[in-house]
This record gives C-alpha cells, sequence and structure tokens, in this order.
C-alpha cells in the first residue's frame, strides 16, 4: 500500500494527470481525470496524495462506486480505521453508514466542528465519505484549514501557544451532546480509554508546516492553565479557528466521493435540510502522533 510521503514538486505531479479546481483561497478542490472504480496507476496515486498534500479536501464528483471501490481506494493511503460510533455497513467491515436524521439533533451522524478521533493518541489519517442518496440542497460538509489558523494567529499569541498541550475525550461531548443514539454506543463512548492529549501547535508530518490542534467537538481543556484559563482560550481557539477565511465548503451529489487530510482540517456536517442524507464512510488509519 502506498503511504502519504512528501513531495517536491506537489501541485506539478498532480497537474499533471489531473484536473484540480480549488474550491476558495484557503482548502479544497474539485477534483476529475481519476477514476476510482477501477485500479489506480502508482502515477495517479501520487498525483491524488499530491494534490490532497496542497489542497486538503479532494471532492471527486461521479464516481460510481461499490462498498469494495471504497475499501481499495482508502487503501492506497493507509489502513482502514474501525469507526466505533458509527453503524458497519454489513458485510463490508471498515465501511459505514452516515444516514441523516431530522434538523439539528446532535448524534453520530452530526457533529459540530471536530477533528475525526482527536481522542485517540493516534487521530485518522484521513476521512472518505461517498454520497449514496444525498438532499438535492442542504446537508454540506464544511471544513477549516488548520494551516491557516496558525498563520493567521498574532506572533505573541503563536509563542504563548508553542508547547501548550490539550486535552481530547470523547466523553464528555458525547454524553453531553445526545452523540449516543443507542446504548451500545453509549456504553462504546464509557469504555473509552483515557483522554488522549496533543500539542496545541503541530507539524505536519508530510510538508513540515506548523498547524492550529483544536477542535470543539473534542478539546476539553488545556493543561496547566487554570479552568477559567483553559476555558477561555479555548473558546477563544475554537471560535479563531473556524473563520470564514479557512474554510471551504462541499456541496455534495449522489456519487460525489470525498478525500481529506484529517491531520490539518476541521470538519462538520451542515444539519440544514430534510429528508434522508445516505453516505458510506471509510476512516484511514495513520501512524502519526500530533506532535
Ligand atoms: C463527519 O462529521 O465525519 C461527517 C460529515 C458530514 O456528514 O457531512
Amino acid at each position: 500500500m502506498a503511504s502519504v510521503t512528501a513531495h517536491k514538486h506537489p501541485a506539478r505531479s498532480a497537474a499533471s494527470i489531473l484536473d484540480i479546481r480549488p474550491m476558495t483561497g484557503a482548502l479544497g478542490a474539485e477534483v476529475r481525470g481519476v477514476d476510482f472504480s477501477a485500479p489506480l496507476s502508482d502515477q495517479e496515486v501520487d498525483a491524488v496524495e499530491a494534490a490532497l498534500s496542497e489542497h486538503l479536501v479532494l471532492y471527486f464528483p461521479d464516481q460510481e462506486l461499490e462498498p469494495d471501490h471504497l475499501k481499495v481506494m482508502a487503501g492506497y493511503f493507509g489502513e482502514l480505521e474501525k469507526e466505533r460510533f458509527i453503524p458497519p455497513l454489513e458485510g463490508h467491515p471498515g465501511v459505514h453508514v452516515l444516514k441523516g436524521i431530522s434538523k439539528s439533533k446532535l448524534t453520530t451522524q452530526n457533529l459540530i466542528w471536530h477533528v475525526d478521533h482527536s481522542y485517540k493518541p493516534e487521530p485518522s489519517f484521513g476521512g472518505v465519505l461517498y454520497a449514496v442518496d444525498v438532499p438535492t440542497s442542504g446537508g454540506d460538509t464544511m471544513f477549516s484549514s488548520m494551516y491557516r489558523a496558525y498563520d493567521a494567529l498574532s506572533e505573541p499569541m503563536k509563542h504563548y501557544l508553542e508547547g501548550l498541550v490539550a486535552v481530547h475525550d470523547v466523553v464528555a461531548y458525547g454524553l453531553r451532546s445526545g452523540l449516543f443514539e443507542t446504548e451500545d454506543t453509549r456504553q462504546a463512548i464509557l469504555r473509552m480509554p483515557l483522554p488522549a492529549e496533543h500539542p496545541l501547535v503541530c507539524t505536519h508530518p508530510d510538508t513540515g508546516r506548523k498547524m492550529l490542534y483544536v477542535n470543539e467537538a473534542w478539546t476539553t481543556k488545556i493543561k496547566d492553565l487554570s479552568p477559567l484559563e483553559s476555558k477561555s482560550i479555548l473558546a477563544f481557539l475554537f471560535e479563531h479557528a473556524t473563520q470564514q477565511e479557512f474554510q471551504c465548503r462541499v456541496r455534495w451529489q449522489n456519487k460525489g466521493l470525498l478525500l481529506w487530510d484529517n491531520k490539518a482540517v476541521q470538519h462538520r456536517g451542515v444539519p440544514d435540510y430534510e429528508g434522508p442524507r445516505l453516505m458510506h464512510r471509510v476512516a484511514i488509519q495513520g501512524t502519526w502522533k500530533p506532535s
């Protein structure tokens, strides 16, 4: 399996094969020129990795994919990670089902801004979503670039945050929010190991760029600060990290495939739709420990 590596000329190598249209000035690109229902050449995998490294969020429209294709696709970039809180697709270990529900209800299908699995010592490397049956409008997915969030901090604030460590805990938000839809999910949350601890400022392992590493769903406190200091700094960071200038927004259509670099972005689904919204989801396990 390929793994993500640094690319000397990411834009050039990706652009030579793929049709890449950036979504915003911050991040995200719509990508054509690759078909994930067929095996990819090494060159194609390299091009997708390079595009991911540059744009962080890639949307591939019009992909005709079965669950097995999703497993192969995710496998180009890492191991499939077991999701603890999202139901599996029967017969397809590693593929999970996101089924939209009524507006604004918080569940495993509808979280506030988050980084997938930052409550683990080794959070997901990347995320994959595939639109099986999505609303004609609404239900977008929003992303925010943690490179941009870090870069936009003032120098004194960068200096202050450097070296601070935050606690990421699934339990607090999970139990508070009604995240659990079933007793099994609630028990799974309670069985989670101790919270993870990650630096507030991390370095991306492929690009060497610094990024803010914090998210509203799972980051519960900053170590060594008083409770009020921690709460106040986190409130500032949550707001700072998700400003519009750092964002892109994916507007789904059926058969759209999304791949994101979970190390360098936060995301959330927008619960502004009615009716069904069915996605297949794969989490990609990495070996990176935020540092
Ligand atoms: C997620 O939070 O991982 C899914 C986002 C979405 O449903 O758009």
